[in-house]
């Protein structure tokens, strides 16, 4: 599938659910969120229906994404099932690692590839301070369980936040030496948290500046991340840039929320009702297309266009 620019779609993300059991700063109100009705959600099955239609289109690479993706009933069942998809070649799950420990080996039998584990410090302090009430240890067992596992390669992604975690990047610099990959995420403007986001914001360079880092070739084409390494490691550290490098130009990804709605840019308030076109047998399909055509050709954060809702509506 491609877009207006020739930009090659091939990147799903759905967010099977928008709760959590954490509430991070940056992501979800200190209030919680209202639970929507049941009948507002994508049901497992229509999930499952849309994956297989995406897939068909030419999407190759599927995450599933939050909220807490294993806090949704019926996950596995779903994993399973999006794992037999015809054609797919890369299906990951991005969890804060709560309910990893117990989940990994059924998800890794369930036929998924590899985890992306969210985790902003290592100081079980800190760590209930940024979720508001997280337990570390929890997150640290379900890291080396997904290793154990083979849910690999596991990812870990930092969001740097100012004044808060930049102290301990050579800490989780270290973490690659045991086999983790480690990406370091500019922290971006979004929702609710805009503008305390806006006011911590640093850039990656600071990565570059605190630790010792060799550059290595990005054999994935489709991450926007920029590889480098420490010596004697065995995984890689990853710098994603949103803010101080825009990789909208190379943008593969599209989402869809847990509520059924097709996003073809995270930080855009288009969206468009996919859940409603299949629950009224429309031309979803033609739908998706005509969306696709739409999808903006970068973000304008710069200009102050920011998201409205918050992240865990929409799984980063
Ligand atoms: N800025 C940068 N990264 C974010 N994430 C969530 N909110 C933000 C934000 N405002 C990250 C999460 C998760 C991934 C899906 O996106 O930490 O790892
Ligand atoms: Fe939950 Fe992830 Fe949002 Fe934290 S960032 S509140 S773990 S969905």
């Amino acid at each position: 599938m491609k877009d207006s620019l020739g930009r090659s779609i091939n990147y799903l993300r759905i967010s099977v659910t928008d709760l959590c059991n954490l509430r991070c700063q940056y992501c979800m109100p200190q209030s919680g969120i209202t639970k929507k009705k049941h009948e507002e959600m994508l049901t497992i099955e229509e999930m499952l229906e849309l994956a297989g239609i995406f897939v068909s289109m030419g999407i190759n690479k599927i995450r599933l994404t939050g909220g807490e993706p294993l806090l949704k009933k019926g996950i596995l069942a779903l994993t399973e099932s999006i794992a037999l998809l015809n054609g797919l070649k890369d299906f990951s799950l991005t969890t804060n690692g709560v309910l990893l420990k117990d989940n990994a080996e059924a998800l890794k039998k369930a036929g998924l590839h590899r985890v992306n584990i969210s985790l902003d410090t290592l100081n079980p302090e800190k760590y209930k301070y940024i979720t508001r009430g997280g337990d570390l240890a929890n997150v640290l067992e379900g890291m080396k369980q997904a290793m154990r596992v083979g849910l690999e390669p596991v990812k870990i992604n930092v969001v740097l936040i100012g004044g808060f975690n930049d102290n301990e990047i050579a800490d989780f610099a270290e973490l690659t030496k045991e086999g983790f990959e480690v990406r370091f995420i500019e922290l971006m403007p979004v929702g609710e948290a805009t503008q305390w986001s806006l006011n911590q914001f640093i850039p990656n360079t600071t990565v570059l500046e605190r630790i010792d880092l060799k550059s290595v070739k990005s054999n994935d084409y489709s991450s926007p991340a920029r590889y480098y390494e420490i010596a004697g490691a065995k995984g890689r550290i990853g710098l994603i840039n949103p803010m101080t490098c825009k990789f909208c130009q190379s943008c593969n990804r599209i989402r869809i929320t847990s509520d059924g709605k097709l996003k073809t840019c995270l930080h855009s308030n288009h969206e468009v009702d996919l859940k409603k076109a299949l629950r009224e047998n429309g031309d979803v399909k033609g739908l998706i297309q005509k969306t696709i055509l739409q999808k903006p050709e970068a973000h304008l954060l710069e200009n102050k266009e920011y998201l409205e809702k918050n992240m865990n509506q929409i799984g980063g």
